[in-house]
């Protein structure tokens, strides 16, 4: 019984109070998802990271950050091996499951992007290829398009991007704002934006039942909504606020 119990919980997850004692808080990210979470040279940087530093200023913590692959972020969770995943994570029945999620930072969902502009809605889809990022929100929902012909996942979402530029998709699902800010900086790409797909809230996550480190991080985010910093970042990445409303 204590066995399976410190199986399903893991090991090694530290509270909020061992994290404050050791003062950083360590953070996986992936790295590859512009504009939430990107690389210019070898700086981190985008509106999760910008976000994670405000909130962890008002927690009193210091950050480190470890860039991984998307589809390593949740399992290494699970075993302890960092504090907390910020890299756009929708929450999912699935996925709580195995994790505890923070309350969501920002609202988005599954935009359908094609080169042919009559691929638009879920319909369009019907018979086609569409390429998606491994492990993520948008194989789970393309995967149950009804008649697709093949979802074609890749281990980053600018490789399913690319997939779609040359020619081996007909379509990509990436996030909205990923979308729009890929179009807007490559205009000559010829990509057009449909529908949403479906609709999600992106939440930081913790180890299963860390809940004392998912109250720290909700109560430092609700303060950097209050005090308008949240408002101010996210206006300067997206010209608008993408809080839930
Ligand atoms: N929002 C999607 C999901 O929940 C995709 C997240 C991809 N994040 C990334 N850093 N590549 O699965």
């Amino acid at each position: 019984m204590a066995l399976a119990l410190l199986a399903a919980f893991g090991t090694s997850a530290r509270t909020i109070e061992e994290i404050k004692k050791g003062g950083t808080m360590l953070v996986a990210t992936e790295g590859q998802f512009a504009p939430f979470n990107f690389f210019v040279g070898n700086q981190l940087t985008g509106f999760e990271i910008e976000l994670t530093e405000l909130v962890a200023k008002k927690m009193g913590v210091k950050l480190e950050w470890k860039a991984l692959s998307f589809d390593a972020l949740l399992a290494g969770l699970r075993q302890g091996r960092w504090d907390i995943a910020v890299a756009s994570h929708g929450i999912t029945d699935e996925r709580a499951k195995a994790v505890t999620f923070a309350e969501p930072h920002y609202c988005s969902g599954g935009m359908i992007v094609a080169k042919d502009p009559a691929i638009r809605t879920i319909k369009d889809l019907a018979g086609k290829t569409v390429s998606v990022q491994t492990g993520t929100s948008y194989l789970d929902n393309v995967k149950n398009v009804p008649g697709l012909k093949e979802a074609k996942n890749f281990p980053s979402d600018t490789d399913a991007r690319s997939a779609l530029v040359a020619g081996r998709s007909d379509a990509w699902v990436s996030d909205r704002f990923v979308a729009i800010e890929a179009l807007r900086k490559n205009p000559g790409l010829g990509l057009k934006m449909g529908e949403l797909l479906f609709v999600e809230r992106i939440a930081a996550a913790v180890t299963k039942g860390n809940t004392g480190l998912a109250a720290a991080w909700n109560k430092a985010l609700s303060e950097v909504i209050a005090d308008g910093s949240y408002a101010t970042l996210s206006k300067r990445y997206f010209e608008e606020d993408i809080r839930c409303k």
